[in-house]
């Protein structure tokens, strides 16, 4: 067997605390969607579920854009041209679909033209979710990088921004925060949207792994973990030369 070295550390480390905090993501944000059925009602509460879920927020973020860097310095199978579809994609994706269709044999180092869609589709659902929690964070409870800009427009002349409190109206131009409530409405909806539809595709991603591990290709999941993976021949998209 032959060992390939697929996923370098930094992408694994990525993975791996992209996981776990979208999982913290998820539980606290449903909490803050639930509260009152939960019986959470004190504006304390509330103002503290949302400081949690924006500061996991900034770790989620910061690990999203590292990863960003990462599809331009990492390994061969960490690059964006392996992460998502390009040049060509329509005729390895049809390629692909027949061969698994006749049953053929096809082990892929990085991933497979089906894989690379899942995983574009849910880069894209997560800069999503980065952008509008960011913004929410700041028209919500004035935290940064928007925060700042929010408190400086709603503030009555006079009045300090920094002196400003989330969910309270002392020193807020009530206009002004009535325009600021029509701004926030979509970005709130479309956060929320897409984090039933990134659940939806993280069930399919987790579905898939594990198939695949057991139906066709040994050791994806460890893989992840240590980096390497076994072929006895050669990989579909081993390196070009
Ligand atoms: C994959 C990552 C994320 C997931 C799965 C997620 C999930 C959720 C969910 C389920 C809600 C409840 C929606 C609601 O109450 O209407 C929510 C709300 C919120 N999220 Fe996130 N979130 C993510 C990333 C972020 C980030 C990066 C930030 C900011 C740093 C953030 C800030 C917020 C804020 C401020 C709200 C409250 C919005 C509102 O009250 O409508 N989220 N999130």
């Amino acid at each position: 067997m032959k060992e390939i070295k697929v996923w370098d550390r930094s992408t694994r480390i990525f993975h791996w605390i992209n996981f776990t905090a979208i999982v913290a993501l998820l539980v606290v944000g449903f909490l803050m969607l639930y509260k009152r059925e939960l019986g959470i009602s004190s504006i304390e509460a509330k103002i503290g579920l949302k400081q949690l879920h924006v500061v996991i927020g900034y770790l989620f973020a910061a690990n999203l854009l590292w990863r960003i860097v990462g599809f331009f310095t990492g390994g061969y199978y960490s690059r964006w041209r392996q992460v998502f579809p390009g040049k060509g994609f329509r005729q390895r994706l049809k390629h692909y679909l027949k061969a698994e269709k006749a049953g053929k044999k096809q082990d892929y180092a990085g991933h497979n033209p089906a894989g690379q869609l899942a995983v574009a589709v849910m880069f894209c659902l997560l800069l999503m979710m980065m952008v509008t929690g960011l913004v929410r964070a700041g028209t919500d409870i004035y935290y940064p990088p928007f925060g700042g800009f929010v408190t400086e427009y709603i503030a009555v002349e006079g009045v300090e921004p920094e002196s400003l409190k989330p969910y309270d109206k002392t020193g807020v131009d009530v206009e002004k925060q009535a325009a600021l409530k029509s701004f926030k409405k979509p970005f709130g909806l479309i956060h929320l949207y897409s984090a039933y539809v990134l659940m939806f595709i993280i069930f399919l991603h987790i579905f898939a792994v594990v198939y695949a591990e057991i139906a066709k290709q040994r050791g994806i999941i460890s893989a992840m973990f240590s980096g390497s993976k076994y072929f006895e021949g050669e990989p579909v998209d081993k390196p070009e030369r």
